[in-house]
């Protein structure tokens, strides 16, 4: 296999190989050693293959790839490669205070650091939880190296007294049982422990599913990589395939910016429609597309996502988990409904070697109770609806998720369908929010729309998921489950609520929302896709911004306020944005 000419000479050759600079080989050589490698290895020409670990006692989402590796090697090492692994910056969804989007950024430039820096021709992306899939094909992009995306899989699917219960829904569902006294906290408790029964990611189609379907959407994954649940026997066959296939691609040079086209992109935003995918997909997106050089705008969501249907039948906008999808055909079985309904660029090239038509052709599900066909919906017009008007040049709204009750309750008033209007009541901060909720002096009622701001990329910082707010306990009681609320954060992947989210230009940099007063009336206007303030012009000129927001904690938290963009542009570092393969400059000596 060493006899194989790679398409361009490996760069690691520069490290291990430099004939002007015999001395510094020598020093780059020598410390490999003390772990067993030979220098007849690593000068031999094979290519040196990195493996992105995010798995850490700190990630347990990720925590099966630690295993998984040794099947990784394995196939790197068949085929030909030298596996080296190396940690990547911890990125824990449920746990990273003040908010894990912090860590997107930064596992990114970490990881642009050591594929830039280090002797590394190609890269095994090792994904799961939420952003650890972004980042990593952001920072592919930059160094622009071949690279391919080892999804770690959902947790089996979760189950109580007879139920099924996924990851991050049941949360939500449960807080309002716990606030409506349906459930004790101990219940709640128990609920919470059922929905994670092994290893892997969540289980629902939150932003962790949603991402790593995209990945595989994008061309990045060998086909049915990422629905696999983490402990299945196919987890570590796909690993070991994957090992495998890196190795070829370093040899093709086959890298990001040949696969992230922006057909590759649309498809995405396509299938995170019929899939019922996350919100935060959006800004994961946009993240992806602009460090790939692509451009995604908010019409495209309009144009290629919302016309879609939903056709996934998983929580948090249908019934079953991660298990059922796998089992349904995963990522594969939804391509080629998109595929046969003329909605998806096929003839792009892909990891595999194939087009995505190679890959998906004939992936036809055995169970249409988990994917429907196109003309057999769960829902039609399913995608995120994107929203201007005066309060913010950009939001989104999830419209799989609408349940019967809030479509009945504010979106069905005869000849006015799709449009509310209601009475704001303000909260400038996701703790405020907490604190008087409950407080009856508000009059919070039918009529209210809640909002939350400071909660944006630079308000929180990060951007937090708190915009799903819940009512007043007093209210459940009553049976209203949701009011309408407005943000500039964001909301959990799992979240079931049909909350107007990512409000950009944010508050905390003069956006419109900063204006807002509690009283204040609102339109919404689905159907116009606007959302405006019925203030008028002169009495908003009289008022002063609300743009408060605490201190940077932390010098990452300053240096990521000064840098980062808002959540419709993809919140990243504006600067890095214009480095894109950067592997062709090589580091000095
Ligand atoms: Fe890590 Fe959901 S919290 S995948
Ligand atoms: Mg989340």
């Amino acid at each position: 296999m060493s006899e194989r000419t790679p398409v361009r000479p490996f760069r690691s050759r520069e490290w291990f190989a430099d004939s002007s600079r015999s001395d510094m080989t020598a020093v780059y050589l020598e410390r490999f050693m003390n772990y067993g490698l030979t220098p007849a290895e690593l000068r031999s020409g094979r290519p040196i293959i990195g493996i992105a670990q995010t798995g850490s006692d700190l990630s347990p989402c990720n925590r099966g790839h630690i295993e998984l590796a040794k099947r990784t090697r394995e196939g790197i090492r068949d085929a030909g490669g030298i596996p080296m692994e190396f940690p990547v910056h911890p990125i824990f969804e449920n746990c990273r205070r003040p908010t894990a989007a912090l860590d997107r950024n930064l596992a990114y430039l970490g990881l642009v650091e050591t594929l830039h820096g280090y002797p590394l021709d190609a890269v095994v992306l090792t994904t799961g939880c939420d952003k650890t899939t972004p980042s990593g094909i952001m920072a592919a992009s930059t160094v622009d190296i071949p690279a391919i995306v080892l999804s770690g899989g959902p947790m089996l699917d979760g189950w109580h007294e007879g139920e099924l219960v996924g990851s991050g829904t049941v949360i939500w569902r449960s807080r309002r049982k716990l606030a409506a006294g349906e459930i004790t906290e101990e219940e709640f408790i128990d609920l919470a422990a059922a929905s994670a029964p092994s290893i892997g990611h969540c289980n629902t189609m939150g932003t962790a599913s949603t991402m790593n379907a995209i990945a595989e959407a994008l061309g990045l994954s060998l086909p049915g990589c990422s629905a696999i649940p983490a402990p299945y026997r196919e987890r570590g066959q796909m690993a070991y395939e994957t090992g495998k296939r890196i190795v070829e691609m370093a040899y093709e040079d086959l890298k990001p910016s040949q696969i992230l086209t922006r057909e590759a992109f649309l498809d995405a935003i396509a299938l995170t429609t019929v899939i019922g995918g996350s919100t935060n997909a959006q800004p994961h997106i946009s993240a992806m597309a602009r460090h790939a050089g692509v451009e995604i705008t908010a019409d495209d969501w309009v144009e290629h996502g919302y016309p879609l249907p939903l056709i996934l039948n998983m929580q948090p906008a249908g019934q079953y988990l991660g298990e059922r999808f796998h089992r349904a055909g995963g990522t594969p079985a939804i391509l080629w409904e998109l595929l046969q309904a003329g909605k998806l660029n096929a003839d792009r090239i892909t990891v595999s070697g194939r087009t995505m038509r190679e890959n998906v052709e004939g992936r036809e599900t055995h169970d249409r109770e988990m994917i429907r066909r196109f003309d057999d919906p769960l829902k039609t017009d399913a995608g995120f609806v994107v929203l201007s008007g005066n309060l913010f040049d950009f939001a989104l709204m999830k419209t799989s998720v609408i349940s019967e009750e809030f479509r009945a309750r504010y979106l069905s008033t005869p000849g006015r369908e799709g449009v509310f209007e209601g009475v704001a009541v303000v909260f400038d901060s996701a703790e405020d929010y907490h604190h008087r909720i409950n407080d009856p002096v508000l009059g919070i009622d039918e009529n209210s729309i809640l909002v939350v701001r400071g909660a944006g990329p630079v308000g929180w910082p990060g951007s937090a998921e708190v915009v799903n707010m819940q009512p007043p306990d007093e209210l459940i009681r009553r049976g209203v489950a949701s009011l309408p609320v407005i943000g500039d954060g964001r909301q959990s992947g799992t979240s079931d609520s049909p909350a107007i989210l990512h409000a950009t230009p944010e508050a905390a940099i003069g956006g419109g929302l900063s204006l807002l007063r509690t009283g204040d009336r609102i339109r919404i206007d689905l159907t116009q896709r606007r959302c405006d303030l019925l203030v008028d012009e002169a009495e908003l000129a009289q008022r002063t911004p609300v743009t408060d927001h605490p201190p940077s904690q932390t010098p990452w938290q300053e240096l990521y306020r000064a840098h980062v963009g808002q959540l419709a542009d993809g919140a990243v570092l504006e600067f890095a944005v214009k480095y894109r393969g950067v592997a062709r400059t090589t580091p000095r000596h």
